[in-house]
């Protein structure tokens, strides 16, 4: 018997993103296919889906949602079926996805609609078990415990950053249209507002997050951000099931964006793409065969991620003969940062401030090692495309860069399993030093591409991961 998911998020790649989100969002459909679970994606109508939702078919209307007319359209996402929530007043307006002064109605609507459409409200649209992700989509749960009682279908909450909460002023719930009892310690009240992540938390009947080690970690103050204590509290519904990467879009032997592809065999032809990078980003070519290692970055430019620590390391970074080709975009005073250390060191540090997708295949195509010196990192994807790459991943022991990254240590050397480089609390004496390693790693040649391959031969498919969703979802449906 086929399982029908109904799976709502804010991001879907190809079709919007922001980060890693939308690529787990975009993959789960081919992950959870195999395992007899069919999902349908509901996403909001962004003016970037403006071209696709011209002409698709109207499968239900609300005459009033959260203040506002709104149509829930019919399209694909890629070979399965996806739901826009047409509503023109929320979602098709100018400037980022998110931001927006009226943000709590946006994503109340999204996670209401969501709601609507797994307890039935829409004849032809089935499912038989609901899963929403992060804050925006956090009050689907919510709305389905505490608004739709009478509906049976359980519901899957899955955390892909818990520093994200959508915390808002307690005079907004007087408009969720929820009764009075939701405002409440098990409901969506939250340090005297109203949390939607938190609400999701309480009210979904499993909760995941994506990997193990921060499913761990964030039933501790430093990384729970307040929601430690719920978490601890249902400490046996929280599972952490770490991302896969999604083969169709991220391998070197049929990527399009690269210069040259290759295979775990041929990792001299990554030497094209290095090229293409160097000029892309004005890096000298150092004399001798090899010169010194490049190291990329290709991140949001935030605290999270650790890129204060990271700005203040390059300076010895470049002495110790590296280079850095950084792509991303976040706050001013990083993105200030990076550029004064790109005009210091011309020809060996280049920066590009913005969002680049074919770039960042380059990249990881090309560079020598990535850098992910992150302060937490629920999972991470950029150090799975780096090991699927050969870009070797040099990351902070946090969350999911904990779980996927073997650090090349003596043991881990010695039974050639080394993948990467891995430091422990980001500071500029830890990274540095994981610097400084990978620097003198790359200079035995057979080692770096001894790490490169054990990388490259790990198994970062959605096969498992799949597997353990689908497991979940037949629990909770009593399908198992
Ligand atoms: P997060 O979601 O916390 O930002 P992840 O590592 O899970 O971190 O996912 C980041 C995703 O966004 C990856 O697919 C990465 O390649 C992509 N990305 C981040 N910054 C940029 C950028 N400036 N240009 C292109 N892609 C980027
Ligand atoms: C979040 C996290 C990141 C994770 C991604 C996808 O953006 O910050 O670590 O990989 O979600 O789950």
């Amino acid at each position: 018997m086929t399982l029908r998911v109904l799976s709502v998020a804010s991001e879907a790649f190809p079709l919007v993103k922001t980060g890693g989100l939308a690529d787990v969002v975009g993959a789960l459909p081919d992950a959870l296919a195999p395992h007899g679970v069919a999902t349908t994606t509901l996403i909001p109508g962004y003016p970037a889906l403006a071209p696709a939702m011209k002409g698709a078919k109207v499968v239900h209307r609300w005459p009033d949602l959260m203040g506002t007319p709104a149509r829930l359209l019919g399209l694909r996402l890629g070979a399965h079926p996806l739901l826009v929530l047409d509503a023109p007043a929320l979602f098709a307006r100018a400037g980022g996805l998110y931001g927006h002064d009226d943000d709590w109605r946006r994503f109340a609507a999204l996670g209401l609609a969501a709601a609507d459409i797994a307890a039935g409200a829409a004849p032809k649209l089935r499912f038989d078990l609901l899963h929403a992700h992060d804050w925006q989509a956090a009050m689907a749960p919510a709305y389905l415990r505490f608004g739709r009682p009478e509906a049976t279908v359980p519901s899957v909450m899955t955390v892909h950053n818990i520093a994200f909460q959508g915390h808002f002023g307690a005079e907004v719930f007087a408009q969720l249209g929820l009764p009075a009892g939701a405002y409440a310690l098990d409901g969506v009240e939250y340090y005297g507002g109203v949390g939607f992540l938190k609400g999701g938390l309480e009210a979904a009947d499993a909760i995941t997050t994506v990997s193990p080690t921060y499913a761990a970690e964030i039933r501790e103050g430093r990384f729970g951000m307040g929601l430690e204590g719920l978490i601890e509290n249902r400490r046996g519904s929280v599972h952490g099931i770490v991302n896969g990467i999604d083969p169709a879009v991220w391998n070197p032997a049929t990527d399009s964006a690269l210069a040259t592809r290759y295979t775990p065999r041929a990792l001299g032809r990554r030497s094209a793409n290095r090229r293409a990078i160097e000029r892309a980003f004005g890096l000298e070519t150092l004399a001798g065969d090899r010169g010194g290692p490049i190291f990329t970055v290709i991140s949001r430019l935030t605290w999270q991620k650790g890129m204060d620590v990271l700005a203040e390391c390059l300076d010895e970074l470049v002495a110790l003969g590296g280079r850095l080709a950084l792509l991303g975009s976040g706050d001013a005073h990083l993105e200030a940062a990076f550029l004064a250390a790109a005009d210091r060191h011309p020809g060996r540090i280049g920066v590009r401030i913005g969002y680049d997708e074919p770039l960042s295949h380059l990249l990881q195509g090309g560079a020598d090692a990535i850098l992910i010196p992150s302060r937490f990192e629920p999972c991470g994807l950029t150090q799975l495309y780096g090991l699927a790459y050969g870009c070797v991943p040099v990351v902070a022991r946090t969350g999911g860069l904990a779980d996927t990254v073997i650090d090349a240590n003596e043991a881990a050397i010695a039974a050639g399993v080394a993948t990467g480089f891995q430091h422990g609390e980001t500071g500029y004496h830890t990274l540095a030093h994981a610097i400084r390693r990978a620097i003198d790693a790359y200079a035995r040649p057979e080692l770096w591409s001894a790490i490169q391959r054990n990388g490259m031969r790990a198994d970062f498919s959605w096969a498992e991961s799949g597997r353990r969703y689908a497991d979940l979802y037949k629990n909770l449906t009593g399908a198992a």
